[in-house]
């Protein structure tokens, strides 16, 4: 079976990266826009491949999911043999419970979609709900860049910075798993803010579980939205007397609607992210990027060989 990747228009960078360190050209696609906003994939070329789809479905987050689902049933229909869907951030899956009576479960919904169009198994990274893998019925590769991000956040000057006495600073109880992996990784402590989501971009710190006084901090979250998780983090250790030049680390960076005027406002020295959503090449704020496309063609490689893929997987 010979490997093609499949890209999708929400990250196309990426995938040329990947498709680079798996020295594979990327497989031709087209995707037609219609003028009622319908879209119409099309692929060549795949018959009795091993297809991996690439797209992540960061915002718009519907067309993104939309022209997932399209794809991948397109790469079926034209013979692929299997199809493996990288979904590097993964959308909807903060729907992973019902906040009241009524709501829709998100993640599923979005999972089983996947699978009936075609998928035989999913490869993502630090999908915000980690019961992915209990929810799907196809299998589940979750992939982690919190080694990647720790070994940026410990290297160089902010390196530096961070064995200075650093604490990481897990934002809400959520992040706690995750920062005691970033804190094992750096060899720092952790804390823990407390915190209560008013709606969707109002957030308020209740509290500060932990000693960050004088300290510099590295707050970490798997993602950043609006920012305003961040930024009530940010306020909850310069309250507790936190040292200035507050360090950010998160695998998706999103920053939807004003998160990069609240992040700059929050005081926040260096955010970190990697590239599982595209980032502009000139950002309004001191960002860094570290990129998984090597991490990414790694698993696939591996899956292609039939090789285990665990020391690339997020432990939870
Ligand atoms: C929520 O639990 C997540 O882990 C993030 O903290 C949250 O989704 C970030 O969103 P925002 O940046 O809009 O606060």
């Amino acid at each position: 079976m010979s490997l093609q990747i499949v890209a999708g228009t929400a990250n196309r960078a990426l995938a040329d990266s990947v498709g680079e360190v798996l020295g594979n050209e990327l497989a031709p696609v087209t995707v037609e826009r219609f003028p009622d906003g319908e879209l119409r994939p099309a692929v060549d070329g795949l018959q009795g491949a091993d297809v991996y789809v690439v797209q992540p479905t960061g915002p718009p987050v519907n067309d993104h999911v939309v022209e997932l689902l399209l794809l991948v049933d397109a790469c079926r229909r034209a013979g692929a043999a299997r199809i493996t869907t990288v979904v590097p951030y993964f959308g909807y899956a903060r729907q992973d419970r019902r906040g009241r009576a009524g709501q829709a479960i998100g993640v599923r919904v979005v999972a089983e979609a996947l699978a009936s169009a075609g998928t035989w198994h999913l490869i993502v990274v630090d999908p915000h709900a980690v019961a992915l893998e209990a929810i799907c019925a196809v299998g589940v590769e979750m992939l982690t860049a919190v080694p990647l991000l720790a070994r940026e956040l410990g290297a160089g000057l902010l390196g530096e910075r961070v064995r200075d006495g650093a604490v990481v600073v897990a934002p809400d109880l959520g992040a706690v798993r995750l920062a005691e992996h970033y804190g094992a990784l750096l060899s720092r402590p952790v804390a823990v803010v407390r915190k209560t989501r008013l709606s969707g971009t109002r957030v308020v710190a209740e509290e500060l579980v932990g000693d960050v006084r004088d300290r510099p901090v590295v707050i970490v979250d798997d993602m950043i939205s609006t920012g305003g998780t961040i930024e009530a983090a940010a306020e909850a250790v310069v309250r507790d007397g936190a040292a200035p030049e507050i360090v950010v680390a998160a695998t998706h960076g999103l920053f939807v609607e004003a998160a990069v005027e609240r992040l700059n406002r929050a005081g926040i020295g260096r955010v970190l992210v990697t590239d599982t959503l595209a980032q502009p090449a000139t950002p309004a704020m001191p960002l860094g990027v570290c990129s998984v496309a090597p991490m990414l063609a790694d698993a696939i490689g591996r899956l292609h060989r039939d090789e285990p893929l665990d020391d690339l997987l997020a432990r939870t």
